[in-house]
């Protein structure tokens, strides 16, 4: 019997900065979000195990020691000195958090419509699944020999506003004025909605201060609520704790989930302002789920941020963005394949020429050269991501990478780009 949708390489067990294959070969991992101090990181074992040991099960309303422990870590020290910060409320997956959170907000604003923006990947379910408007990712049925796809219809009014294109983590340097002319016309997308989500990686799109600023201005206008989702940027993979800390403002809401279990767990929160707190008055938020909060979750959380704090591994991942951005620049300039690089911290998106992703649905049945690259990089040792893109891949690295392994993941993104040049050399002279 198979699991339903799985495909690639079986992976038996991981270990530090390694996945272990099922042909036992030890290939770097640089794929994975949820692990960012490496699989099985000792400190998050000890913590996780002590938790299963002593925990009582015990569902999302009542409180425990390790709860408070794990609401203490977040916002007493990764979150520390954002006093505007009111509450949180733990899940397990950035999915739920996000539909809980856009949820929360159309509750208290008493409006429908929702707005993020384009190529946004939010999740996949409920609301967090409608937000999602990268189009391989609808949540329905994709043919592989070419049929088509039978997307899910849309419950939700959601709307879109444009990217904030930049290249090698340049974002950062956006000026308010750039920003001003990438959001120009968004005013009316805004109008009467309920809340605007914006993430810090998906669809190649990092760390912009001056947009997101420029955004929270005209949310503020609309009196719309804004969210901040930090599933992936959140607890320092961007070089700061939170991705949004490069800008100014700051948002009403935080969706956090992935690295918060520590790479052993599912574990995911939302935090609100005092400002929603408010809003919410003396009301019970009545959003409810008997296994979403656990004291396992909890323990990882707070092991994870103790350990990223005791080693100053929020500041590596910014020292490490220069590196990384250098040998980016060396590989678009090597590689005629490459049509952009984009990335900022530990997390980073290389886009190849030949396709365009606004009409990528994955329905097709020629293998993607995405993943003709991946499989390469995988030939030199390392494994990095695709997304279901056909002409992007992805890789993000522990935030304990050696430099060795480092120097390796260049090495095998070199390696990997050859097919993609190769195959760029094939499709020009066919077209000539
Ligand atoms: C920005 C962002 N938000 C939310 C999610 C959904 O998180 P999860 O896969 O834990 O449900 C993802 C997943 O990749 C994400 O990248």
């Amino acid at each position: 019997m198979g699991i339903a949708g799985q495909e690639g390489p079986r992976v038996a067990g991981g270990e530090g900065t390694r996945f272990v294959l099922g042909d036992g070969r030890r290939v770097i991992d640089a794929m994975s979000t949820p692990a960012p101090l490496g699989h099985r990181h000792p400190r998050v074992v000890e913590a996780v195990s002590r938790a299963l040991h002593r925990s009582p099960t015990l569902d999302e309303g009542w409180s425990t020691p390790e709860r408070e422990a794990a609401a203490e870590a977040l916002l007493g020290t990764a979150l520390a000195g954002e006093d505007w910060v009111g509450a949180v409320r733990f899940g397990l997956t950035g999915s739920e958090v996000n539909d809980l959170a856009l949820s929360l907000c159309q509750c208290v604003t008493g409006r429908r419509p929702l707005v993020t923006r384009e190529r946004a990947y939010h999740g996949m379910v409920g609301l967090a699944r409608e937000m999602t408007v990268q189009p391989q990712w609808h949540g329905g049925l994709s043919s592989r020999s070419g049929n088509g796809v039978r997307p899910v219809p849309p419950a939700a009014e959601v709307r879109t506003l444009p990217f904030p294109r930049s290249d090698f983590g340049q974002g950062v340097r956006m000026s308010r004025e750039e920003a001003r002319r990438a959001l120009a016309g968004s005013e009316p997308r805004l109008q009467g909605a309920a809340a605007v989500i914006v993430d810090y990686t998906q669809g190649g799109c990092y760390a912009t201060p001056a947009y997101q600023d420029e955004l929270a201005l005209l949310a503020a206008e609309a009196e719309v609520l804004w969210i901040a989702d930090e599933v992936i940027t959140g607890l320092g993979k961007g070089g700061r704790w939170f991705g949004f800390q490069r800008g100014e403002s700051r948002p009403d809401l935080i969706t956090l989930g992935k690295p918060m279990g520590g790479g052993a767990v599912p574990a995911a929160a939302v935090v609100v302002s005092k400002r929603v707190l408010e809003m919410i008055g003396d009301s019970s938020w009545q959003n409810y789920s008997a296994l979403r909060s656990t004291d396992m979750g909890a323990a990882a959380t707070r092991a994870v941020i103790e350990v990223i704090d005791e080693e100053g591994l929020v500041e590596r991942s910014d020292r490490l963005h220069d590196v990384i951005e250098a040998a980016m620049r060396s590989l678009a300039a090597a590689h005629p394949s490459v049509e952009r690089i984009d990335g900022r911290g530990l997390h980073w998106w290389i886009e190849l020429h030949g396709g365009d992703w606004r009409t990528w649905q994955g329905d097709s049945a020629e293998k993607p050269i995405a993943s003709v690259v991946a499989e390469r990089a995988l030939e030199a040792g390392v494994m990095i991501a695709t997304s279901g893109e056909r002409t992007a891949v992805l890789f993000t690295l522990a935030m304990v990478i050696s430099d060795e392994d480092l120097e390796r993941v260049f090495q095998a993104l070199d390696h990997g780009l050859q097919a993609a040049d190769e195959h760029l050399a094939v499709h020009s002279e066919a077209r000539v």
